[in-house]
């Protein structure tokens, strides 16, 4: 069964799903990742995403269709946080088709202003190597420049920059906030504050995931 986690860049959902992902035993897909993944390997897929990613615009649906089946192939018996998918009305259809027999239990939406947002983003620094996130001021890694998880290097990613950010919101405002709605109508939304420390959001998230799978 799959449980989305929704939110604007920035809003806290790869940290969570990470957090999850730890101490529930659910697995996470990445949408974001696997494109990361695609384009650190060379892949004809990374090639024709790596320039929309860096400029903070959507990849085109199809690729993602191709991503999605792939990431959720090895998957059925598993509760799957999805991060990053759906990001559009045609998406969250997709979705629905290619996840049938693996329903869409819950969408959670975590919800933080957008002040916060660039600042969170404008922060954050991620390991080259494995993806782990951290932040300059909330979240440090204990040795400078060098990822707690695996040793690779530390750095920005390129869409973190202040002007990709501004992009990413206004996409994020006039794609993906629709998608809410098609989730509220479904009866699958729960709202989540995702202002305050990242336990604190956690311990709201975990409260919804009691109600979606008691
Ligand atoms: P993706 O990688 O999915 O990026 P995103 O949605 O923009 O989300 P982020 O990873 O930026 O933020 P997040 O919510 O995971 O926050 P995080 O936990 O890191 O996608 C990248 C690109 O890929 C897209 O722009 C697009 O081009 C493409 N793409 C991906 N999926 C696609 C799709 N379906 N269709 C089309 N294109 C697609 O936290 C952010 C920072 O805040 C971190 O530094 C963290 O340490 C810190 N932080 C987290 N929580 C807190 C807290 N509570 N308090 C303080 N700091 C916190």
């Amino acid at each position: 069964m799959i449980l989305v986690l929704m939110g604007a860049p920035g809003a806290g959902k790869g940290t969570q799903a990470d957090m999850l992902v730890e101490k529930e035993g659910f697995v996470k897909v990445s949408t974001g990742d696997a494109l990361r993944r695609q384009i650190q390997l060379g892949t004809e897929i990374g090639k024709k995403a790596s320039g929309i990613m860096a400029a903070g615009e959507l990849v085109p649906d199809h690729i993602l269709l191709e991503i999605l089946k792939a990431e959720l192939e090895d998957k059925a018996d598993k509760v799957v946080l999805l991060d990053g998918y759906p990001r559009n009305l045609t998406q969250a259809q997709t979705l629905q088709e290619v996840s049938r027999t693996k329903a869409v239990r819950g969408v959670i939406h975590i919800d933080v202003d957008s002040e916060e947002l660039v600042e969170r983003l404008s922060g954050r620094r991620t390991c080259s190597n494995c993806g782990a996130s951290y932040h300059v001021v909330y979240g440090p890694p204990k040795s400078e420049g060098v990822c707690d998880r695996c040793g690779g290097a530390i750095v920005q990613r390129p869409d973190d920059q202040e002007d990709k950010v501004k992009v990413r919101l206004q996409v994020y405002e006039e794609n993906t906030k629709p998608v809410l709605d098609f989730y509220k109508n479904r009866g699958l939304y729960h709202h989540i504050d995702g202002s305050g420390s990242v336990e604190e959001v956690n311990a709201r998230i975990r409260l919804a995931i009691k109600e979606i799978l008691p």
